[in-house]
């Protein structure tokens, strides 16, 4: 165990931006922020050991968002983006103003994304952030005009963390739930969950060549670029390397990782601080 306190704290390093997931979703935001942000320096949290986020109630995750927050502000990040749909619908709203950096989700980026782009509009995500109704409420709020088409797909997350994505039972999976989708004659579809864009290949093959899809990382890290600029926290120095973290098994997620990025990453396993209210207590 390493809590990564020590050597942050004697960096002379730039301070980081934070990114964290349930596990390896918030991999398709870190690919953003390399290509938008290639300066700026991050640190990955992974959730591994409680995931998947989506089949938990708005108070577990409202907690595991405080404490990853928490945890974040001991490491120095001058930033955070929720890299997770779950924690930006269940609990962005809730933190925002709790810490001293700014806080960003990828619900309200995604929405005005989509409502950009299309008039009928599908979206996957999670059971909870389906549940929430943040993508319908927030897109409807940008344009009433829109339709949305919310579908929770639960199998996915499990697919994507067992690396089973080229497999029968995927394609299988997805055709599932997409059904209701291209009965609905959808133009365009959000992946409202940050491990779906690596199951893109899947998805794209089951839907017509028309469909436009929205990936809300690339437009929250659009926003979080502003935000920086705005603040004049921007670096303009090389970026070190991303420093990564997990709550279950480091060796796991090197292996299921290492597709994404190209490389074996660094990976730690840590103890995120306990908080005086837990749900679970
Ligand atoms: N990747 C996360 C999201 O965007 C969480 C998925 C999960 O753990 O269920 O919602």
């Amino acid at each position: 165990m390493n809590n990564g306190l020590n050597h942050r704290l004697l960096a002379t390093r730039p301070a980081p931006i934070g990114i964290f997931d349930s596990g390896v979703g918030g991999l398709t935001v870190l690919r953003e922020i390399y290509r938008q942000l290639p300066n700026e320096s991050v640190l990955y949290f992974g959730d591994t050991a409680r995931l998947p986020y989506g089949s938990r109630s708005p108070e577990e995750i409202l907690y595991f968002v405080r404490q990853i927050l928490t945890w974040m502000a001991e490491q120095g990040v001058k930033m955070v983006m929720m890299a997770c749909n779950t924690s930006s619908a269940l609990a962005l709203d809730q933190v925002q103003g709790e810490f001293p950096f700014p806080v960003l989700g990828l619900i309200r980026p995604g929405a005005q994304a989509a409502a950009l782009r299309g008039k009928r509009i599908g979206v996957i995500a999670t059971q909870a952030t389906v549940t929430s109704r943040a993508y319908s409420r927030a897109i409807q709020e940008i344009d009433p005009s829109r339709q949305v088409w919310e579908v929770a797909c639960p199998k996915f997350v499990p697919i994507v963390e067992q690396n089973q994505i080229n497999t029968p039972q995927a394609r299988h999976t997805a055709a599932t739930y997409l059904q209701s989708l291209l009965a609905a004659n959808i133009d365009t579809l959000v992946y409202g969950c940050t491990h779906y864009p690596h199951l893109a290949p899947v998805l794209n093959s089951f839907l017509p060549s028309a469909v436009q899809y929205v990936d809300p990382a690339i437009s929250m890290v659009a926003a979080a670029t502003q935000e920086l600029d705005a603040m004049a926290l921007r670096s303009s120095a090389p970026a070190w390397s991303t420093e990564f973290y997990v709550s279950g098994s480091a060796t796991e997620f090197k292996r299921l990782a290492v597709q994404w990025l190209g490389h074996q990453p660094k990976v730690s396993q840590i103890r995120l601080p306990e908080l005086v209210a837990n749900p679970r207590a």
